[in-house]
């Protein structure tokens, strides 16, 4: 059916020497009025054996003397050799990987069909799921995205090497060939970075929602929206306020199961503040510490008489407790009437202003902390820290999370852009609504799983990275701990997640062993490399001595959804759908 190009010469181990015609050595031959490529690097020829057909990849080739005696003496001719590694072979029409025959001396080597090399790598059930090309044969190949989207994928290479591409092109060849088959039936979340999808990448419009989280705007853009029940929750509350798990965690629980007990009650929280109040002044152990607290919470809810009459009291250090300096002899004595008579009304007559989620946490974290001293379960300078972040976090989570009961509508893939969000904000948000569809995701899946999720992290070292000086070490601990279990929970329950990254060895090596399978651009990297080499069993020498010197939009895949490591040329997108991700072009920005 082809030419023979060339038989076989010799055969060590899984090492086979081929010489090659010398007709062959052109770069394109025509058989039959077929194009085929002629024999070199990285490309496949077929050793015939019998009826089967072998199918090797050539690794290598150099040239070899053969003396040829005639009249005059000694005659060198020089011969073309290449040295082939069997993959597979082709029985009848279908190919099986792995070598379970090896050719012998003298088996005729061909070259194969463009289709042959295209059925290597597609299963039999090819159904043109196609986003790109072999690298030097130049054919389509088909991938299994049965067996691809139901893993988690790992898509690497250093920066500007095609990752982003790759990725768009992936999920939009996805979208496109099955969109109606999957709406409704999984969901897609798209952590953004550099805000590169918020366009019309990926999807369609109305298929698609971008949330654009903004802390440099006066009020934020889009908002995430969180219900009340999330935000009240022992979790949610310790990300956004990296509480530590030694003594701010369980403050935090009190807090929260405090409201849960008197939530039924009208004004529960009114008359928490006011209980609150007059027992910082009437109790037999009073604490310094309350009075600031205090003129906190009336300065933020603008209870301004209150606050006034704040001002005037101090604590009396050897008497232990408060007292007005301006009022002869005036201590707040646990059985007198001082109380009443200094506050009188004031306080049981003021009204707390309608609060927002954060309103309420503020006043609800100070009131704990009241309390947890005037009974001495807590050290002030351990809480206090917590209160800080507190205060200064909200200013920012405000304009970027909304505590809303009326849940978003859900789409087929939701676009969460980081981009315009300071580092506070960056930092733990991601951690949050990852838990947040991961955990809803998991509380409501069947088994097996009818509805998937697909969390896609473009950049993913933002969050995975090992190494971050940033960071405290018990909430490193932490984040990373959390995206693991995620990571190594998460199949059972069909959420999977993609990630692409520019420094796969600074990402926690507990999340990069759960991927299997990956995408890898140009990294040129050491540590980056042996990472590769110690993590990816399916990889093969010759693609791994391919990584360093990949052209932009050149990726190796390999896994354990394919067969055989492929070198494959991305297609590129068009314009209007490739990520907002492109090199600056300088000679467009500095011409005159
Ligand atoms: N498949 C591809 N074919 C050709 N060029 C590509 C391809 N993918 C990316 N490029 C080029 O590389 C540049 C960077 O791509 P990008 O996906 O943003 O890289 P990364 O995300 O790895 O930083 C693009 O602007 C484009 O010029
Ligand atoms: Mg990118």
């Amino acid at each position: 059916m082809s030419i023979d190009v060339g038989e076989v010469i010799a055969v060590r181990g899984v090492k086979i020497t081929l010489h090659i015609f010398e007709e062959s050595n052109k770069e394109t031959l025509f058989y039959e009025g077929k194009k085929l490529k002629g024999v070199s690097i990285q490309e496949h020829v077929g050793i015939r054996r019998g009826l089967r057909e072998i199918v090797c990849i050539i690794e290598g080739e150099y040239l070899d003397e053969r003396r040829t005696e005639d009249s005059s003496g000694g005659n060198n001719r020089y011969v073309r050799l290449v040295e082939a590694r069997p993959i597979g072979y082709f029985e009848g029409d279908t190919f099986t990987e792995g070598i379970k025959h090896l050719p012998m001396i003298k088996d005729p080597a061909f070259l194969l069909s463009e289709d042959s090399v295209s059925s290597i790598y597609s299963p039999a059930s090819d159904d043109g799921f196609v986003i790109g090309r072999t690298i030097k044969e130049d054919v389509e190949i088909s991938l299994p995205w049965q067996r691809l989207f139901n893993s988690h994928i790992g898509i690497f290479g250093n920066t500007g090497s095609g990752k982003s591409n790759t990725l768009a092109r992936l999920y939009t060849t996805l979208f496109e060939r099955k969109r109606d088959a999957i709406l409704g039936k999984s969901s897609f979340v798209i952590f953004d970075f550099n805000g590169e999808y918020t366009g019309g990448q990926l999807v369609a419009k109305e298929d698609k929602r971008v949330v654009e989280l903004d802390t440099r705007s006066k009020d934020g853009l889009g908002k995430f929206p969180l219900t009340a029940k999330e935000f009240w929750d022992l979790e949610t509350l310790s990300v956004l306020f990296q509480a530590t798990a030694m003594t701010q965690r369980p403050f935090l629980n009190r807090m929260i199961s405090g409201r849960m007990s008197y939530q039924g009650n009208p004004d529960s929280l009114s008359n928490y503040f006011k209980a609150t109040f007059r027992r910082s002044f009437t109790s037999a152990a009073q604490k310094p510490e309350t009075l600031d607290l205090l003129r906190t919470i009336s300065r933020s809810l603008e209870l301004l008489d209150l606050l006034h009459l704040l001002e005037d009291v101090s604590w009396h250090s050897t008497q232990n407790k408060f007292q007005v300096p301006s009022r002869p002899n005036f201590f707040f004595d646990p059985e007198s009437t001082r109380y009443t008579e200094y506050f009188g009304s004031q306080v049981e007559s003021s009204v707390i202003p309608d609060l927002d989620g954060f309103g309420e946490l503020e006043l609800r974290i100070n009131l704990q902390m009241i309390n947890d001293l005037l009974q001495g379960y807590v050290q002030f300078d351990h809480i206090q820290p917590l209160l800080k972040r507190v205060e200064s976090g909200m200013r920012n989570l405000r304009k970027v999370v909304e505590i809303s009961d009326v849940s978003a509508e859900e789409t087929l893939v939701t676009v969460v852009s980081f981009r315009s969000c300071n580092q506070e904000v960056k930092k733990v948000l991601p951690l949050m609504i990852a838990k947040h569809y991961y955990y809803e995701h998991r509380d409501s899946v069947t088994y097996p799983p009818e509805h998937t999720l697909h969390l896609i992290i473009d950049e993913a070292h933002n969050i995975l990275s090992e190494q971050s000086i940033r960071d405290q070490e018990s909430w490193k601990d932490y984040r990373l701990e959390t995206f693991e279990e995620m990571v190594k929970e998460g199949r059972k329950f069909g959420f999977f997640v993609t990630i692409a990254s520019q420094r796969p060895a600074d990402i926690s090596p507990t999340v990069v062993s759960q991927v299997h399978n990956f995408l890898i651009h140009r990294l040129v990297n050491d540590r980056d490399l042996f990472l590769l080499d110690n993590t990816i069993s399916t990889l093969d020498n010759l693609s791994k001595g391919l990584i360093p010197h990949l052209s932009q939009g050149a990726c190796v895949v390999t896994g354990t959804s394919f067969d055989i490591p492929m070198v494959l040329q991305i297609d590129r997108l068009d314009e209007n759908l490739q990520p907002d991700s492109a090199d600056v072009d300088l000679e467009m920005l500095w011409s005159d």
